[in-house]
């Protein structure tokens, strides 16, 4: 990650050290073999600042972790800017869904049966479908190339054991898949989709590059440094949007009362916060709540809010 500079602070050590011990209450996510492996006590903080390009950082703020669902907006904002808003919402709805992210519930329902919003399982399936290239290797190398970029890292990869961990066990998003398939919603051979997918959610990084990556959004898709633009500003603002009405999954509503800022998290634990023109934030504690959220670090950015007034409502 690169930025002026990095300080630790004590500030946000101080909120760390009393967001940590509501770790102990959560769960570490164990549908995916792989990330039962992360230490429980894991939390980290960075926020990248929009006015000086500096980086302040607290707790263990060089574990590195996969994105999982906060891959769904980056894929989000890559889709859009290669095959444009029209062909993206013929496909995947606007609206929050208020069920669980791997529910199958609302295809059935829904009239004509395409995903409710592009941050639930379904609809990033259906995002990753949509992702060009000649191939899953070239559409593969030219997103991560996009993710390295906004980070400002360009040592940023995948982590194999999660991948291949999710690649195994997802029968569940098999099924999204075919079902989205036989009601053509999704096209395209379902293997190489899942290669796709779990290869995008195994992306990892520590909480600096996620926090980069917030500030890229935070300054409407330019790069906080050289200010190039890095995603269309009407596509920004279509993620930041996204994140405050489904990035904490069914727990949206109650995250805009409580912290109020355009935020996604994913079930490694990892959590991207964004203050529309002041800065990114990334957060990472693996134990998670009976929704999937980062508990620890949905805590901490409580403490944050609190202390720094962070909500833009
Ligand atoms: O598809 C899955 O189940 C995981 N790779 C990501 C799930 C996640 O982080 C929660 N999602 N909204």
């Amino acid at each position: 990650m690169f930025c002026v500079t990095c300080d630790a602070s004590k500030e946000l050590e101080d909120l760390v050290a009393k967001a940590r011990p509501y770790s102990q209450h959560g769960k570490l996510a164990s549908y995916i073999p792989a990330l039962e492996k992360a230490n429980k006590d894991d939390l980290s903080v960075a926020i990248y600042h929009l006015d000086d390009g500096t980086c302040t950082y607290a707790g263990d703020y060089q574990e590195k972790f996969t994105l999982q669902s906060i891959s769904k907006v980056l894929s989000l904002a890559y889709v859009l800017a290669h095959i444009g808003e029209g062909k993206v919402f013929q496909k995947v709805g606007m609206e929050p869904t208020g069920d669980p992210f791997n529910s199958i519930a609302k295809l059935e329902t829904s009239k004509p049966s395409k995903p409710l919003n592009p941050m639930i399982n379904a609809g990033a399936l259906v995002v990753t479908s949509l992702i060009p290239g000649q191939n899953t290797s070239d559409k593969w190398e030219k997103f991560l190339q996009f993710v390295q970029t906004l980070s400002g890292n360009t040592e940023i990869g995948y982590c194999k054991e999660v991948q291949e961990s999710e690649f195994e066990t997802s029968n569940l998003n098999r099924a999204l898949c075919y079902f989205m398939r036989q009601h053509g919603v999704l096209e395209g051979d379902v293997e190489s989709i899942m290669e796709l997918y779990t290869k995008q959610c195994s992306i990892e990084m520590n909480c600096l590059d996620l926090a980069r990556i917030g500030a890229v959004f935070s300054n409407n898709g330019r790069d906080p440094l050289s200010k190039k633009e890095l995603i269309p500003e009407q596509i920004a603002r279509i993620c930041k949007t996204f994140m405050v009405t489904c990035g904490m999954y069914n727990a949206s509503g109650e995250f805009a009362m409580k912290v109020g800022i355009p935020a996604k998290s994913g079930v490694s634990g990892g959590i991207l916060g964004v203050i529309p023109n002041r800065c990114g934030i990334g957060v990472f504690s693996p134990a998670l709540d009976e929704k999937g959220n980062s508990l620890a670090g949905w805590t901490l950015l409580e403490l944050m809010n609190k202390k720094y007034d962070f909500s833009i409502f």
